[in-house]
């Protein structure tokens, strides 16, 4: 049985005992469990279906609690985490050896952040220990933003979703990594390349394909619907194109009509990209339950968080 309940004293319970919790963050659900214990770790792989060159995150709900688990906080690091934490920003820091290599994958570095979640600051705080939490889905699955989502993919496979309601970021957290002085974006996410270089200047995007990246989020395929999902530049001219689809569409702001469609999801009425990100995972989990024979996304204003629900749309139309 898989219980869905805002009760965050269960929620530390489980934790503790070393099984696995679903979590609320702002950004989407997380798949917690403590990241000293190897049972609760490998129970996260186990339940992703997640390759195991895969590093985690691990959470936590202070900047004290980073001595424990960093060697070095560079500078950068620090000015970025002060702008931004509690928040969707996770960096990339050298580890301590205590961070078992199960958590990070091996590598010598750790991935970091305080979520800005009432409830799972408030469960962190309960807790002895860091929780290392990647988003609650199957591997390479839509991410969830709703405690039902985790219910549909994980029901009778763990013993609780932490109730915190409806994600208000909606896309994943953006990753930041220190390369030879550089600041480099990892992975877009819900905090903007804009945001970023306000604070320390100009940032490279890190953007290879390769089989294990640095981080697998940037794998090209990943955040897929199992509906085939395109990623046009004019939906108009992908109907003409396909007479013989019947298809749901994922837009920003205006409506598009045609007797092939059979659904539209607009993400924000009003235009504002930060909505459209909110709602984005909502919408396609939405489209992916209607059996059609596509999902037609229309390409985003790239920038912003334009850029990063463009970057998810990519992999999920691969
Ligand atoms: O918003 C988020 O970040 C959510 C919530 C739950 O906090 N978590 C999340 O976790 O998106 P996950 O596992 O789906 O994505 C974590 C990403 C992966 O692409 C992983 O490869 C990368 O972080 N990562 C973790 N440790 C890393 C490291 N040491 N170096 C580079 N990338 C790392
Ligand atoms: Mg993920």
């Amino acid at each position: 049985m898989t219980t869905v309940s805002n009760d965050i004293l269960k929620a530390a319970d489980i934790l503790k005992s070393e099984d696995v919790v679903a979590i609320p963050t702002e950004t989407v659900y997380g798949l917690a469990g403590n990241i000293f214990s190897e049972k609760a770790i490998k129970r996260i792989f186990e339940v992703k279906q997640r390759p195991h060159f895969n590093p985690l995150i691990v959470h936590l709900h202070s900047i004290e609690q980073i001595e424990e688990i960093v060697e070095e906080f560079p500078e950068q690091a620090q000015l970025l985490a002060k702008h931004f934490w509690p928040g969707p920003l996770t960096l990339i820091l050298k580890k301590k050896p205590a961070v078992p290599d199960i958590v990070t994958a091996g590598k010598d570095t750790v991935a970091i952040r305080i979520p800005n979640h009432p409830v799972t600051l408030n469960l962190l705080k309960q807790l002895p220990f860091p929780i290392a939490a990647p988003s609650a889905n199957p591997f390479n699955r839509i991410s969830p933003t709703r405690a039902a989502h985790v219910e549909q993919y994980f029901k009778h496979i763990i013993p609780m979703v932490l109730d915190g309601g409806e994600c208000k970021k909606g896309i994943e957290s953006t990753i930041v990594g220190f390369e030879k002085d550089e600041v480099v974006i990892f992975r877009l996410g819900s905090l903007s390349k804009e945001e970023i270089e306000q604070v320390i200047g100009k940032v490279k995007i890190k953007n290879k394909k390769e089989k294990a990246p640095d981080a697998p989020g940037m794998l090209a395929k990943h955040y897929s619907p199992l509906t085939k999902t395109f990623l046009v530049d004019d939906i108009e001219k992908f109907l003409k194109e396909n007479p013989e689809m019947q298809i749901g569409v994922l837009k920003f702001m205006d409506i598009v009509m045609s007797p092939q469609i059979k659904h539209v999801e607009l993400l924000s009425q009003n235009g504002d990209l930060n909505e459209a990100a909110a709602n984005l995972y909502n919408a396609l989990h939405k489209l992916d339950s209607l059996n059609l024979d596509a999902i037609v996304a229309e390409k985003f204003p790239n920038h912003g968080l334009g850029q990063s629900i463009n970057d998810r749309l990519k992999r999920a139309a691969t």
